[in-house]
């Protein structure tokens, strides 16, 4: 008997499929397409790198005539990587899709080596964590900023995640039941970013339809802005 079992919400999020439709249908519609323009995914002059992609919906809300340069979606869940490799050939996307464990960058060499060759080959210009810091320790979090910033042409990188906001109940709720274990405070995130290589950093807030929940973004900078 394991320790704690998965309820079934975890369970369910499980699936790519309900995954989706789940965040969509209890939040009220999450703003994908603020966020492409945040993410500078509707830029043809942008090379992006989408760290932790899992099935990449955001996709489908990038204009066709606006698709970024180029695509390369990295996760460790090889369905969410085989579901967003269909959406993108789909899209007639030039995209590139592989399987790498970021836990693994504060300590295997190969693995480092694997992501900073992957984003030097790509010639990426932005990465973007969506989703993602907060499912990451603080030491994988910070390899993975550090690699990136290790890497010239890469002059941007945008994170989004779910956070514990003092006086906002439901989505502190939410929050808590998040598949991610590192929730943080927008001060912890703060601090977190403040301990890595990126000099610039900018906060932003985004809110699906219902309004109950909040998304911290923070765009981070080789410049201090
Ligand atoms: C909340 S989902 C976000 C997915 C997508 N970026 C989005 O915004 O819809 C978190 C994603 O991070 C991926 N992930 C979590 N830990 C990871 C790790 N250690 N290495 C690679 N990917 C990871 C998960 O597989 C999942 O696809």
């Amino acid at each position: 008997m394991p320790a704690s079992t998965p309820s079934l919400l975890h369970r369910l999020l499980a699936s790519p499929t309900l995954y989706h439709a789940l965040r969509h249908g209890l939040l009220g519609g999450l703003p994908f397409k603020e966020w492409v323009t945040l993410y500078g995914l509707d830029d043809p002059n942008q090379r992006v790198a989408d760290l932790g992609c899992g099935p990449a919906d955001i996709l489908r809300y990038v204009p066709t005539a606006h698709q970024p340069a180029a695509y390369l979606g990295i996760d460790f869940d090889v369905d969410y990587l085989a579901r967003a490799e269909a959406l993108a050939t789909r899209l007639k996307l030039n995209a590139t899709f592989v399987n790498i464990d970021l836990t693994k960058l504060s300590t295997d060499s190969a693995t480092q080596q694997q992501l900073t060759g992957l984003l030097e080959r790509e010639r990426i210009d932005r990465v973007l964590l969506l989703g993602v810091i907060h499912h990451l320790d603080d030491a994988s979090a910070r390899s993975t900023l550090d690699l990136i910033f290790s890497v010239p042409s890469v002059k941007t990188v945008v994170t989004q995640d779910v956070a514990v906001v003092p006086g906002h109940g439901v989505n502190n709720f939410l929050a808590a039941r998040d598949r991610g274990q590192f929730v943080r405070t927008e001060l912890q995130y703060q601090e977190l970013l403040a301990s890595t290589r990126w000099p610039g950093r900018r906060v932003t807030w985004t809110r699906p339809g219902f309004r109950v929940a909040k998304y911290i973004h923070f765009t981070l900078t080789r410049d201090v802005l």
